[in-house]
Parts: structure tokens; C-alpha cells; sequence
């Protein structure tokens, strides 16, 4: 195996939290390791809504952490909303100082756009819906010109690098075939979240929740990975992943309307279309299940104006032929996003020395049970820097003998497979004999295919969705008992799911 040393910080992932954190870094070497192509393959350069913060007169960063924490079901950390909301401005005006062209307003501030479970138009987009494209390829051109950031992309994350202490060394990458061991002083996991672990997603089908299934492998603590975020309006052409229709549109005006024409949000919630993210999704699923269909009616919203307003919406409906000024655009839930994620505290640091995991793939307690709108894109910038200083103060580890985790790959029938049991067991909603259907699925291909990092991370997903009884955020269960008076968020180790599981299925 070829071996190479970084005398600097490792960077596993080139979205926005990646990027983030290897600008900040400086003047520390970064090696940036990606899959993919820059700007592909990550969830950033695909977000349509923005950047929320409070940006406007009248606005404070107390409200949108108040916002924050309404959003997040009980489980949101308030120190981590006040550091997220607090540092917010800043982070959207040095993306803006980069070069992302974000909307203004004739007086030159940042527009600010209304998306749900906000208490005020708080969101800074650019041309609509293409906040995540422009403001990655102005983060990626200055990442290029960073002298001490390189880059390399084509190059897989296999495995972590451990020594005898639990330290983490470094990262086992494939590249060209052939498995690469990259020692470095620090490695922040960048990985993204695990859409593609779903049958129906919003993000790149690639983001299979490595990074969080190798970290639990490695023993890190994981926390709240039962919480995943179903975006309620992904468009329904059969396309893989599905393309987006961005909650900016419901925002404007948009409504969702079933086969018949007939408006149903009043009936699940007082917000409506503006009910938070996890409402809505059920209501569209409650919809489709009953046979009445679900359609995101902007004709007279947006109507003429959705090639200039929403431009990527207008072309992936156009591909399917369906033309949103004059119809009605067909729409299901999909993954979206996961809360849980590589424990970490406010600097990224996770519960093992040398690793650090920012952006989705990490959990800083931000988002708690559900993500409030546009938030995410923040959270990216603002901890995915704080985890790049952090990293950067990380000294050099004496040479020493290291252990490496690299975990098989799922092939790829078995992973539609998962992904099928995934959107049935633990999707927007569940019960005890799903999740423990989905469980003895993820067994099976477990005892053919070994503790392949995707399989990890589902299991994950699926014993501690198991464990949670009551309903909360995102997580809802058509069995649940009554909500817990104390709301808990779920630490917990790889060792500890295996342990309960044996426990599980002996006693069953
Ligand atoms: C959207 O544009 O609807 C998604 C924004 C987000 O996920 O925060």
C-alpha cells in the first residue's frame, strides 16, 4: 500500500463545510481529499433555498436562535444555536466578500426571503434557487487560489488511520484501484449525509453516510442518527435523485393542492403551506397514500416568472415535461437531510483526538429533531470554519505504530436493496415492525457483505429509530407512546448498537 505523510490538517469532502474549514485553516497546510469533481457530488452546490441569518433591520440573532430552537422539537443545543445565529451575518458577508452574488435590495443589503418556521423573511438567497451552485463555485475559486490548500479529487474515503491510544492518524483513500494510507497532524470529516442510503432523495446519490459509518467503527460517539429531515417537495418524475422544488416557492405563495385541485395543508396544521418541514412531508405522504395525489400548484405564484425566479426548478420540470407556469408540478417527500451525524462540540471536535467532523455529516446539536429551513448552508460555513482552526492548532503526532479500518463496499444490488428497506423502514413514517424488518434486512446483508460503512450507518439510523418509542422532529411513529416529558438527545457508540441489537434479537 502506498503511504504519504501530510504535515497539516486533512480535509475528507469539498462541500461547503469542507471548503470552509480548509480557508480557515490557514496558514496550516490542507490537503483536500474529494470523490468527486469539485462542486459535484456534494449536497451544497445543490441547495436551492439559502443562506438563513439575521441580516435584516429588526432582525436578531436571538430570534432566529429562538426560531432555531422552536424548530428543533425540544433537542436543539442552545449554546450551539446562539453560536450558529450569532456568527451568522458574518459568515454570510465573508461568502458575499468571496464573490457569491447573493440578491440585494435597492439600498444594497441582503434580500431576505420567507421559508418555513421562520418568524420573518430571514433567508439570503441568490437568483431564487441557485444559492448552493454560486456560492460553491465562489468558495471553490478561492480555495484553488489558497496557497496552502491542495486539492485531489478522485480520491475515495476507504478507511481511518488509528493508533494504539484511539488517535486518529490519518485516512485510507482508493484511488485509481489501488489503496492510498494518508497520515496527517489532524482529520476533519467532511462526508456529507446519507441520502443515498434512501430509495427517494434529494441529494447526491453518492452521500451514503461513510464518513459517520467509519466513525462509528473508529468508536466515535454518534448522536441523534434516528433524525432525518424528508424535504416535502421533491419532484415526482421518477428521476434519481429527485430534483428539488425549493420550500422558497411555498414562501411565495405556492400551494399544495391534490388530484382534484383541492387545497389540503389547512387541514393538518394553522401554518399551512408554512407548517414546518416534518408537517408538511406527512401531509404529502398522508395525501399519496390515500390515493389523492400531491401537486405543488405555483401558477399563480410565481406563474410567468419561474425561468427567471426559480431557474432550476423551471428546468428540471421542463425536462419531464411538465411546465410549471400553466401546471400543476407532481411532488413526494424525499430525504433530505440528516440531523444526526459524528458527535461533535463547537469546534468540531468529535469524542476521538484527531478526528473532527463538520458540516452534514457531523452533529453539533444545531439542528436538534428537525432542521429549520436554510440553515444548513450556515452551519456549513460557520462550524465548518470553527472546526478548520480548531484542526489547524492540532500538533504533529510522534511517528507510531496505526491500526486501519478500511470496511468493505456495499455492491451496488445490495445497496438499491438498502436503499428500498430504507425508505420503507425508516422513512417519514414509521413502527417497531418496520424498523425491526428493516433491522433483519440490514443483518442479512451485513452476514453477506461484512460491516460495509453504509451498512453501519443505516443500522444506526435504524436501532436508534427503533429505541425512540415517541414521536419528535422528524421522527414520527405511527405506534408512538406519548411524547417523553423530558426530550433527550441519543449519544451513542457503535459497541452500544450492536450490544442492544444482540440483546434484541436473542430475546426475541
Ligand atoms: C429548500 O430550498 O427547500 C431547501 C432548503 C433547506 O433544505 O434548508
Amino acid at each position: 500500500m502506498r503511504r504519504l505523510a501530510h504535515d497539516g490538517v486533512l480535509v475528507v469532502g469539498a462541500g461547503l463545510a469542507g471548503l470552509s474549514a480548509a480557508l480557515a485553516a490557514a496558514p496550516r497546510k490542507v490537503l483536500v481529499l474529494s470523490e468527486a469533481p469539485l462542486n459535484r457530488g456534494c449536497s451544497s452546490a445543490w441547495a436551492q433555498g439559502g443562506m438563513a441569518a439575521a441580516l435584516s433591520e429588526g432582525d436578531s440573532a436571538a430570534q432566529h436562535a429562538a426560531d432555531t430552537v422552536a424548530a428543533g422539537s425540544g433537542l436543539v443545543d442552545p449554546a450551539m444555536a446562539r453560536i450558529l445565529t450569532e456568527e451568522g451575518p458574518a459568515a454570510v458577508r465573508a461568502l458575499a466578500a468571496l464573490g457569491a452574488p447573493f440578491d440585494r435590495t435597492a439600498q444594497g443589503g441582503f434580500a431576505q426571503s420567507l421559508e418555513a418556521a421562520h418568524s420573518r423573511p430571514r433567508v439570503a438567497r441568490v437568483k431564487g434557487d441557485q444559492a448552493g451552485a454560486a456560492i460553491m463555485d465562489a468558495v471553490a475559486v478561492a480555495m484553488l487560489a489558497a496557497p496552502h490548500i491542495e486539492v485531489r479529487t478522485d480520491h475515495r474515503l476507504r478507511g481511518l488511520l488509528q493508533d494504539a491510544a484511539g488517535r486518529v492518524r490519518g485516512v485510507v483513500v482508493e484511488q485509481e484501484g489501488a489503496l492510498v494510507e494518508i497520515t496527517a497532524s489532524a482529520t476533519i470529516l467532511a462526508t456529507g449525509g446519507i441520502g443515498g442510503l434512501y430509495a427517494v432523495t434529494t441529494t447526491p446519490a453518492e452521500l451514503r453516510g461513510e464518513g459517520l459509518g467509519l466513525a462509528a467503527l473508529a468508536g466515535a460517539v454518534i448522536a441523534d442518527p434516528e433524525f432525518v429531515q424528508f424535504h416535502p417537495t421533491a419532484i415526482d418524475i421518477g428521476r434519481d435523485p429527485a430534483p428539488l422544488a425549493t420550500e422558497a416557492l411555498r414562501g411565495e405563495g405556492a400551494v399544495l393542492v391534490d388530484a382534484s385541485g383541492a387545497h389540503f395543508m389547512a387541514r393538518y396544521h394553522p401554518d399551512a403551506e408554512l407548517a414546518p418541514r416534518d408537517v408538511v412531508a406527512r401531509a404529502i405522504h398522508a395525501e399519496r397514500e390515500a390515493g389523492r395525489g400531491a401537486f405543488l400548484d405555483a401558477r399563480e405564484a410565481v406563474g410567468a416568472a419561474f425561468p427567471e425566479e426559480f431557474p432550476a426548478v423551471f428546468a428540471a420540470c421542463l425536462a419531464a415535461a411538465i411546465d410549471p407556469r400553466t401546471q400543476p408540478i407532481p411532488v413526494a417527500p424525499a430525504c433530505h437531510y440528516h440531523m444526526g451525524g459524528v458527535a461533535t462540540d463547537a469546534d468540531g471536535r468529535t469524542s476521538l483526538t484527531g478526528l473532527y467532523a463538520a458540516g452534514e455529516c457531523a452533529s453539533t446539536g444545531v439542528h436538534g429533531a428537525n432542521r429549520l429551513a436554510s440553515n444548513s448552508l450556515l452551519e456549513a460555513a460557520v462550524f465548518g470554519a470553527r472546526a478548520g482552526r480548531a484542526a489547524a492548532s492540532e500538533a504533529q503526532p510522534e511517528p507510531g505504530r496505526m491500526g486501519r479500518i478500511v470496511a468493505p463496499q456495499l455492491p451496488e444490488p445490495a445497496l438499491q436493496s438498502l436503499r428500498r428497506a430504507m425508505s420503507r423502514g425508516a422513512g417519514v413514517v414509521r413502527s417497531a415492525e418496520g424498523l425491526r424488518r428493516l433491522l433483519d434486512d440490514i443483518h442479512r446483508l451485513e452476514a453477506v457483505h461484512g460491516r460495509a460503512p453504509a451498512l453501519v450507518a443505516a443500522r444506526m439510523v435504524a436501532a436508534c429509530a427503533l429505541a425512540r418509542t415517541e414521536n419528535r422532529g422528524g421522527h414520527f411513529r405511527s405506534d408512538a407512546a406519548e411524547g417523553d416529558a423530558i426530550a433527550r438527545r441519543t449519544f451513542v457508540r457503535w459497541s452500544d448498537v450492536v450490544a442492544a441489537d444482540a440483546w434484541k434479537f436473542a430475546a426475541e
